[in-house]
């Protein structure tokens, strides 16, 4: 992730400034909802960042893919904001489900990495996450750089209140720690500076480590829930297309209603299980699985490792902590190197 990202959109003032949006604003804040569209890794990014939406902006936020919204000729109206997810900016689902949300007469707004491409040209307004051109097939750090981008577009639209002037501020200090690059004039200056993605390349030999392990398994489960239930679907995806090796994210509150009766002590199972609000479900998910011998590996926060250790032994990683809400940019990264 490269510090251009933030560069001018986020300042000391702890204030966040996207100029594409400015105009629009007003409009998005009084939007009856704001559905948000996408495919494949652009949905699960939008996924990612759906709690902190609905916390900051206080509006009913949904989420379309797009080939299901045309498939349902689903609900778009005109008090609503539809917002259209697409690293390359072309992908042709999401631009039928563009065509479609302008003739319901929707405000619509782009969050692509393409300028210039057709989302960016057709939407009445919109973002670009300047992530740098996607090489590979997989979409990597354009899924990170839009989980960012839509943090910030939560903090633009929730306004000033002061009931929320905390978490706002802590999050864009948050934003500041994240990057591998800090070459921002707008940096902040202090010496206790960290770089958490760079923290989490650290795990890189780790992870091919696993990942050997792994090679010759025919399948892997990946469990989250809350911020993580998207890192969950995201790093399923990427071990499904770049490993070509069946894989599926799980939301770890529906364990009990299907997935369960998958656990063996053949089967690995990765549970997503960094500090936030869904902590402690999450170590009881691990200590279900574990009574049914389940192959575990955890990813929780550095520290955590005795406390989600209980129950049975596992594979365990530990990862930098970060702001809950911008956890999910630090926690794909391992599925991606995997
Ligand atoms: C996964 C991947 C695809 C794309 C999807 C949408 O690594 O690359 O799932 O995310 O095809 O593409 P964009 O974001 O260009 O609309």
């Amino acid at each position: 992730m490269r510090g251009r990202l933030l560069h001018g959109r986020s300042t000391k003032a702890k204030t966040v400034i996207l100029g594409g949006l400015k105009d629009h604003l007003k409009t998005i804040r009084r939007s009856r909802r704001i559905v948000f569209i996408g495919c494949g890794t652009s949905y699960n990014a939008a996924l990612a960042a759906r709690p902190l939406l609905e916390e900051l902006s206080g509006i009913p936020i949904s989420m379309e893919i797009a080939s299901d919204l045309l498939d349902r000729q689903g609900l778009i109206y005109r008090e609503d904001t539809a917002v259209f997810v697409s690293q390359s900016g072309e992908t042709a689902d999401t631009l039928h489900a563009l065509e479609y949300a302008l003739e319901n007469g929707a405000l619509c707004v782009g969050i692509t990495n393409t300028v210039g491409s057709a989302i960016a040209r057709n939407t009445h307004c919109g973002v670009h996450i300047n992530a740098g051109a996607e090489i590979g097939v997989a979409s990597t750090k354009a899924y990170t750089s839009q989980i960012v981008v839509m943090a910030m577009f939560a903090l633009a639209i929730s306004g000033d209140s002061i009931l929320s002037q905390a978490r706002r501020e802590a999050i864009i200090d948050c934003l500041f720690e994240l990057p591998c690059k800090p070459h921002l004039p707008t940096f902040p200056a202090h010496s206790s500076f960290c770089c958490k993605v760079r923290g989490v390349l650290e795990l890189d030999q780790e992870m091919k480590d696993l990942a050997n392990l792994l090679i010759a398994e025919q399948s892997l489960l990946v469990f989250g829930r809350g911020y993580n239930y998207a890192t969950a679907l995201e790093g399923a995806l990427k071990v499904k297309e770049v490993a070509l090796m069946h894989s599926e994210g799980i939301l770890a509150g529906e364990m009990k209603h299907g997935p369960l009766a998958l656990v063996d002590e053949n089967l690995p199972i990765v549970v997503i299980a960094t500090r936030d609000a869904c902590f402690r479900k999450q170590q009881s998910v691990i200590q279900q699985l574990h009574a049914r011998n389940g192959r575990l590996i955890v990813m929780c926060s550095k520290g955590d490792a005795a406390s989600v250790r209980t129950g049975g032994s596992c594979k365990v990683i530990e990862v930098p902590q970060a702001e809950d809400c911008l956890q999910p940019v630090i926690n794909i990264v391992p599925l991606q190197v995997i």
